[in-house]
């Protein structure tokens, strides 16, 4: 039985015409662009999946008389990258590396953009800590570096304060800070039934399995983690030739492994990175692991650390919480399996170690 009817309807790149439990977000920040003929900059933070990288296009596709730009800082990291996507013209020359290098970067920049009405979505900027990038500095002070006016939006999964340094923040003025909810199961409901009506054939699924869906992932939270499930429980029911049904759904879960955001694993410090590999290292981790393996494991490292490197291996999507534990007297002690092969990882690892290296030699 044929159950995708549109493919790309259930892509993550995929912009929707409904917008579940985000609109006023996107009204408010509308309105806040448009009224001020002043820079000015917003921050939405927001966990995986929490539709920050849909606001970001969703603002540049409304906000028409705005010259806009989004740039992925995850994927373009240097600051020669940023700008040359935000000028969206690979072939412009940018100045040689050297001294003064954003100094030179920063006068192309401003001198290639308009004098106001710009708008650039900085999307994955806590990209940005690990480059020491100028690039927010130059946009929030661009006025006062005598460049032009522009309304800043970054999308990101921390807290400013954890990727930016002071000068920065302080050039930031009083931001606008927009946080992201991760959604609950009503919502992902409704985001999941819009996909369907618009992603697959009438008739070849039923409410009860996008129900089950947003059930099953209620503690997840994440519209992506939400939307690939259907795609794989849809894919499942194609293969078996039967319609897509809550049995479907429960069979694809149980060989579902969420999709990785490698982009969460970028502000892993030295001591993290390690702490992972001794723990991919370790005998058992295919069988999970618990909060105190890693205290044993984690040489020294203080608690309130450990606690903080769970988390961002869990925003990944590397890790999940199988069981939530009482507190013990060393603290939490909760339950954890590994979502992707131990070997996959280690190779990401490395590959991450490779860049680090790389932009240290450049600094
Ligand atoms: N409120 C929403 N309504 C409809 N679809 C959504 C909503 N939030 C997220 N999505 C969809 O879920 C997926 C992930 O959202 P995305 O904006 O990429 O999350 P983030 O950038 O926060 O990780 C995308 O396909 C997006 O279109
Ligand atoms: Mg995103």
């Amino acid at each position: 039985m044929k159950i995708i009817k549109n493919s790309a309807v259930l892509s993550q790149e995929y912009i929707p015409e409904n917008i579940i439990a985000r609109q006023e977000y996107i009204a408010r920040l509308k309105e806040l662009i448009r009224v001020s003929n002043v820079s000015s900059s917003f921050v939405i933070r927001g966990n995986p999946g929490t539709g920050k990288t849909l606001i970001g296009k969703y603002l540049l596709r409304e906000l028409r008389e705005f010259k806009g730009a989004y740039v992925n800082c995850y994927v373009n990291q240097s600051d020669r990258a940023i700008i040359s996507t935000i000028l969206a013209n690979p072939n412009i020359r940018l100045p040689e590396l050297g001294n003064s290098r954003s100094e030179s970067l920063s006068s192309l920049l401003f001198r290639e953009l308009p004098d106001r009405n710009n708008l650039i979505v900085l999307d994955e900027s806590q990209s940005l800590k690990r480059t020491h990038s100028q690039i927010v500095y130059l946009l929030s002070r661009s006025k006062e570096l005598g460049g032009p006016e522009v309304k800043l939006v970054l999308l990101s999964m921390e807290e400013p304060e954890m990727y930016l340094d002071k000068s920065t923040l302080s050039g930031l003025g009083k931001y606008n800070r927009i946080p992201l909810k991760e959604y609950d199961s009503n919502e992902l409901y409704l985001i999941l039934k819009d996909r369907a009506s618009n992603g697959l054939y009438e008739g070849s699924y039923t409410e009860s399995a996008i129900n089950r869906i947003s059930d099953l992932l209620e503690e997840n939270g994440s519209a992506r983690v939400a939307i690939e499930l259907l795609r794989n429980s849809a894919l499942y029911a194609e293969s078996r030739n039967v319609f897509l049904d809550e049995d479907e759904v429960l069979q694809a879960y149980r060989d579902f492994s969420p999709p990785l955001e490698e982009s969460s694993l970028i502000n892993l410090d030295d001591d993290e990175i390690e702490l992972l590999k001794s723990l991919l290292e370790s005998i058992s981790i295919e069988k999970g692991f618990k909060t105190s393996d890693l205290k044993d494991l984690g040489s020294g490292m203080s608690d309130s650390k450990i606690y903080k490197f769970l988390k961002s291996i869990e925003l990944s999507g590397l890790v999940k919480k199988s069981r939530i534990g009482k507190g013990y007297s060393g603290g939490v002690e909760n339950e954890y399996i590994l979502r992707v092969s131990p070997q996959f990882l280690l190779a990401k690892l490395n590959i991450l170690e490779k860049s680090k290296e790389t932009f240290q030699k450049e600094d």
